[in-house]
Formats: structure tokens, C-alpha cells, sequence
């Protein structure tokens, strides 16, 4: 998978993208990602990037040629068809299943705004969707974008050293995650739920799936809600 993301600050995109699982996903070749600066692509001598909104009021909006020229520039380097993504507190949010969507693709445009955003008529043309990471303002995409690229990035295949660990996480199933103990360590198996020292791969299976439920339950019954239950599932619950 390719990745390109225009962004005033492409060393944070491309720094953040060097760590860990992204980090491993690029030198095993299962992703790149570029970074690319409007600024590179601005003319005059301020090579500008912004103006004053028409209209008036507060703050800057991020002018639509050097961001035309950039995205110019991007699908010139490879013409392959690739959605362009706004990260944007005003997007749609970001979940695990759009997240699976979007793995699946091989190429992926992000663009991150700064300052109010950026012209409207720049996004009319060229955006096919705006993305949010959730109810809150950044000062700027990057961060943003970083969030879609690790998500992203980590279910391309291979990425993970253990093949099951991704099937396992967090929302994959719509529920939260059980908890996890370490084998090591200074406490030994103090405070480690008995079943798990058992063997009983079933029982084990079933006490994971409760606790995936009941912590579902506390913290985000709006999860369970949208759930269809098992007759199975019910049963641990009431348990
Ligand atoms: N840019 C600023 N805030 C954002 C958010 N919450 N999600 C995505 N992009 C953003």
C-alpha cells in the first residue's frame, strides 16, 4: 500500500511513520509513506500558503494553488487511482470497520489542514471524503493523519508478528478488548485470574469473551446496543 499525505510538516508524517509496526510495515515493503509540502508547490517570494477569509474574521485559511499543485505533483509521481482524504474535526468518524475499508486499498491520499482549513473550493474539487478522529479540534491534521496511517498500517498483511493478534484487538468483533497478563515479571501469577493458569483453552476462550462483554457493557453500552447478541454471549452476560 502507498500512502502520500500533503501536510505542511511531511518530517513529523514521515518521522512518526518510521516507528514501531509502521515503521517495520515500510522496511518489509508493505507500505510507503510520502510526505509532500504545499510550500514546496507555493510561488512569490513568501511562497504563501494562506490568506485572509473572505468575509472577514479570525484566522487563516489555506489557499487553494499551492494545495492544487501539491496534489498535481502527487498523482504525477504515481498515476494509480487513490481516494483523497480530508482530515477534518468536520468529517465522518473514524472506526475500526473504516479503517479495515481503507487497509484494503492500495493507495491512499491524506491532506491535513492548518490554521481555519482550506479553501472551500479546493475541497469541493478534489476531496472525496472528510475524516475525523473524533469530537475534539486539533490544531492540524497531522495528527490525524498519523492515527489513519498506524490503524491502517498495521492490517496490511504481514505487518504483524502474530497474525491472530489483529483479529483479536479492540472493536475487530465490536467489543472492547479483555484484559491481558504478562508470564514474566516480578509479581508472578499474583492477581492473574485463576482460569488462565488452567489450560482449559475453552474456559479460557469463554472468560476472555465475558470479560470482553462486560467491560463493552460498562464503558460503552452504545457498543452492545448496536451488537446482535448471541444466545451465547447473553448467558455470560448474565452470569
Ligand atoms: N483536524 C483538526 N481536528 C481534527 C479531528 N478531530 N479529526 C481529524 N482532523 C482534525
Amino acid at each position: 500500500m502507498r500512502i502520500d499525505v500533503v501536510t505542511l510538516f511531511p518530517d513529523f508524517i514521515r518521522d512518526s511513520a518510521g516507528l514501531g509496526v509502521v515503521g517495520r510495515a515500510q522496511e518489509r515493503a508493505l507500505l510507503t509513506v510520502h510526505g509532500w509540502n504545499p510550500r514546496d508547490h507555493a510561488t512569490g517570494n513568501y511562497r504563501r500558503v494562506d490568506d485572509r477569509p473572505f468575509g472577514g474574521g479570525p484566522g487563516m485559511v489555506m489557499l487553494a494553488e499551492p494545495l492544487e499543485a501539491c496534489l498535481a505533483a502527487v498523482r504525477a509521481a504515481d498515476p494509480a487511482p487513490a481516494p483523497v482524504l480530508l482530515m477534518s474535526p468536520q468529517g465522518r468518524r473514524l472506526t475500526q470497520a473504516k479503517v479495515r475499508d481503507l487497509a484494503a486499498l492500495p493507495r491512499l491520499i491524506l491532506l491535513c489542514g492548518r490554521y481555519e482549513g482550506l479553501d472551500e473550493r479546493f475541497v469541493a474539487r478534489h476531496v472525496d471524503e472528510e475524516l475525523s478522529i473524533g469530537d475534539y479540534v486539533l490544531s492540524g491534521g497531522e495528527l490525524a493523519a498519523a492515527v489513519v496511517i498506524d490503524a491502517v498500517g498495521r492490517l496490511q498483511d504481514g505487518a504483524l508478528n502474530h497474525a491472530e493478534s489483529a483479529r483479536q484487538d479492540s472493536f475487530e468483533d465490536g467489543l472492547l478488548d479483555c484484559p491481558h497478563y504478562t508470564r514474566s515479571g516480578a509479581c508472578g501469577t499474583e492477581g492473574v485470574p485463576p482460569v488462565l493458569l488452567s489450560g482449559d483453552h475453552a474456559a479460557i476462550a469463554r472468560w476472555r469473551r465475558k470479560q470482553s462483554l462486560g467491560r463493552t457493557w460498562q464503558r460503552r453500552p452504545d457498543l452492545l446496543a448496536r451488537m446482535a447478541l448471541t444466545k451465547a454471549d447473553r448467558a455470560l452476560l448474565a452470569a
